[in-house]
């Protein structure tokens, strides 16, 4: 998709149509309503003369009209957006994204967007470039035939008074965003045969290769070395190997606090059947998207490395299949992670936490000072939360909350759950340190939290249980059903606010 951002007459831009998000209450006879009347040559205010459009939150209506100019525009299409206190800065992702897909459907290859809103104008081009691409993303990768072969392939963003270096920057920003949370998508989205722990590994590496991240990749054989007896653990049912993939990105001149060092943490179990505490059959298939937290982590990786803010950042992914097999762990099983804390497998299926364990343990001896973990952890947060807000809970407030507020910026929703000694005191073991599960049907989601817990250690700690955002089984106006790219964007918040 090409990209170009203009500061001059909207009409006039070299488009097959027009796109503009519209609020609720605006009327056809003032301000820029007024003028797309006059280019429309009353067509607008017709249209809400016949009450056929209000500006309404998800409401659309398309207008044909005559455009002498040659290449010009011939097509309008208003996009109701709802109030205008509710539209924020990140509004123009999803607006632009729902006027792509719709010209999309409709064949129609080119538009000019008048994003609108109050901001800056790179964070304005970069939302407007962002929704487009990532808009676009569909699951039909592995269809030969009725694929979808339509594409929107230009897109021109239209705003007043943008300096030319400001547009530019806003469209590298949305590119890089855009594509890198398409990268974890597509990642999410990969059959569990064909996307297997090294095969994780190898995407990791080529787009470390890509983008320039320093990528190194260890083997069983390290990670038995190192002490990492509980993420082994859960790879002992799998003719795959397990994977640790550690990818480094270093400023060339950091500028944040001195020896802080970011981690990101994924959990990426490629197919998580739940081992000898064998899930059901039914809705299984769900699990090859268990690594999705791993895939945040490459795809926040990857935007980063693109964006180069001033601080380093470490992004760890464990990369696992958990399968029944002779060799697998059984309900009783007692390990040994890499900080020297044992557990009680008390549940093969409470897999994510296993591998986290030794992962956020190995990020801290790395020299990890704040460590977000994600991982699509629990069912139990799918049923607090739904597909809507990401659990998140942490060791240190300030921390969770300036999550939370990068990923209000950002248009992702987190909800705090609590932990506490009081939870803590759940998984204890009677026969070793800790055991992977608490009290049936009680918290959780927390569970699993208070477990990685135990595995950090002076490090600032939040975790993001990602299960019930990390997919969308429904189609959106902006975005097609399947791996959202969930956390990306609140992430590089967070990153960029540390700088
Ligand atoms: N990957 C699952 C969590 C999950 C379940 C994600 C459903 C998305 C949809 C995780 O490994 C798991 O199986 N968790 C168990 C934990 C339990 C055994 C304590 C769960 O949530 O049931
Ligand atoms: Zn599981
Ligand atoms: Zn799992």
């Amino acid at each position: 998709m090409k990209f170009q951002g203009i500061s001059a007459q909207f009409a006039d831009a070299n488009a097959d149509a027009l796109a503009v998000p519209v609020f609720k209450g605006e009327k056809p006879s003032d301000g820029l309503l007024k003028e797309l009347d006059k280019l429309t040559g009353g067509l607008v205010a017709s249209l809400y003369k016949a009450e056929d459009f209000k500006g309404d939150s998800g409401s659309e209506a398309l207008i044909r009209f005559e455009n002498r100019g040659k290449g010009k525009a011939s097509r309008l299409l208003l996009l109701g957006v709802g109030d205008e206190k509710d539209y924020k800065p990140h509004s123009v992702a999803a607006a632009s994204g729902a006027a792509t897909r719709f010209f999309r459907k409709r064949n129609i290859k080119s538009f000019a967007l008048l994003p609108r809103g109050g901001a800056d104008a790179v964070t304005t081009a970069q939302n407007a470039v962002q929704g487009a691409i990532t808009s676009q993303f569909e699951l039909d990768k592995y269809k030969t035939k009725d694929k979808n072969e339509k594409a929107v392939n230009s897109l021109v963003i239209c705003i007043d008074g943008a300096k030319p270096a400001d547009l530019k920057r806003g469209i590298d920003r949305g590119e890089a965003i855009g594509e890198s949370m398409n990268f974890t998508r597509d990642l999410a989205n990969e059959p569990p045969n064909i996307l297997t722990p090294s095969e994780m590994a190898r995407r990791a590496q080529a787009m470390a290769r890509e983008v320039g991240l320093k990528c190194e990749v260890l083997d069983e054989a390290k990670m038995i070395k190192m002490g990492m007896g509980s993420l082994m653990s859960v790879s002992l049912g799998s003719e795959q190997p397990a994977r640790l993939i550690v990818l480094r990105y270093t400023p060339a001149r950091s500028t944040g606090k001195k020896g802080d060092l970011l981690a990101l943490v994924g959990k990426g179990i490629t197919f998580d059947t739940g081992g000898i505490s064998l899930k059901p059959g039914e809705g299984m298939d769900a699990m090859k998207y268990d690594m999705s937290g791993g895939a945040t982590v490459l795809g926040t990786m990857r935007a980063i490395a693109l964006m180069k803010p001033s601080v380093p950042v470490l992004g760890v992914v464990a990369a696992v299949e958990n399968m029944p097999d002779g060799k697998a762990s059984r309900p009783s099983d007692v390990v040994t992670a890499m900080n020297g804390k044992t557990i009680e497998i008390l549940n093969t299926d409470a897999e994510g936490r296993l591998i986290l364990a030794d992962a956020v343990a190995y990020a801290e001896q790395q020299g990890a000072t704040r460590i977000v973990d994600m991982a699509t952890l629990t069912g139990a947060v799918i049923i607090a939360l739904g597909d809507i807000n990401t659990g998140i809970m942490g060791n240190d407030q300030d921390f969770v909350d300036e999550i939370v507020e990068c990923g209000r910026e950002a248009g992702e929703g987190f909800w705090q759950l609590p932990v506490g000694p009081e939870y803590s005191k759940q998984i204890r073991s009677d026969i070793a340190d800790i055991k992977n599960i608490g009290p049936r049907g009680k918290a959780g989601t927390i569970m699993g939290a208070v477990f990685i817990q135990e595995f950090v250690d002076k490090a600032k700690w939040a975790h993001l249980d990602i299960a019930g955002t990390a997919w969308c089984d429904g189609v959106k106006p902006h975005q097609a059903k399947g791996p959202t790219g969930v956390a990306i964007r609140s992430l590089i918040n967070l990153v960029e606010k540390s700088q």
